[in-house]
């Protein structure tokens, strides 16, 4: 299978931003382990991380027809972005929405997701390992 992790405002910040929520790995060290995940799994991975709203929306609408499943967590983004959903919607690709934190033991703005209705499903609270659940759940 073939899959693309995008990463939305602020992750580029991980490993230096709140620590103690979001790990001391960069999304570098994340990404490159998932590419070990991938490749010993047999599949293809490609990365994509930003902090402009639209260039999210516009990878995702690129992804169609090309990858089998994104993986995408978009930061704050999740909370009040109506474009983003609506990229998801334009989209047959599946989406997996993740967060590394569980968003739901945290202030309440970070219980509302606007994209988890749009996703195929959703997967927190595991850390970086949220995101190897999620690349994992596409073969359910
Ligand atoms: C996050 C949770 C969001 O509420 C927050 O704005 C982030 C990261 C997470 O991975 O836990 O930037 O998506």
């Amino acid at each position: 299978m073939k899959f693309l992790v995008i990463n939305g405002v602020n992750l580029n910040m991980t490993g230096k931003r709140e620590p103690s929520v979001y790990g001391v790995r960069t999304l570098d060290d994340i990404n490159a382990d998932l590419r070990a995940f991938c490749l010993k799994n047999g599949d293809e991975v490609d990365f994509y991380q930003s902090n402009i709203e639209g260039e999210l929306c516009e990878r995702t609408h690129k992804a169609e027809g090309e990858y089998d499943g994104i993986v995408l967590n978009a930061g704050a983004f999740t909370h009040y972005s109506i474009a983003i959903r609506d990229a998801i919607s334009s989209v047959t690709v599946p989406v997996v929405e993740v967060h590394m934190s569980n968003v739901f033991a945290r202030e309440e703005f970070r219980h509302t997701s606007l994209l988890t209705a749009v996703c195929k499903g959703e997967i927190l609270g595991f850390g970086e390992n949220s995101y190897k659940l999620a690349l994992e759940s596409f073969r359910l």
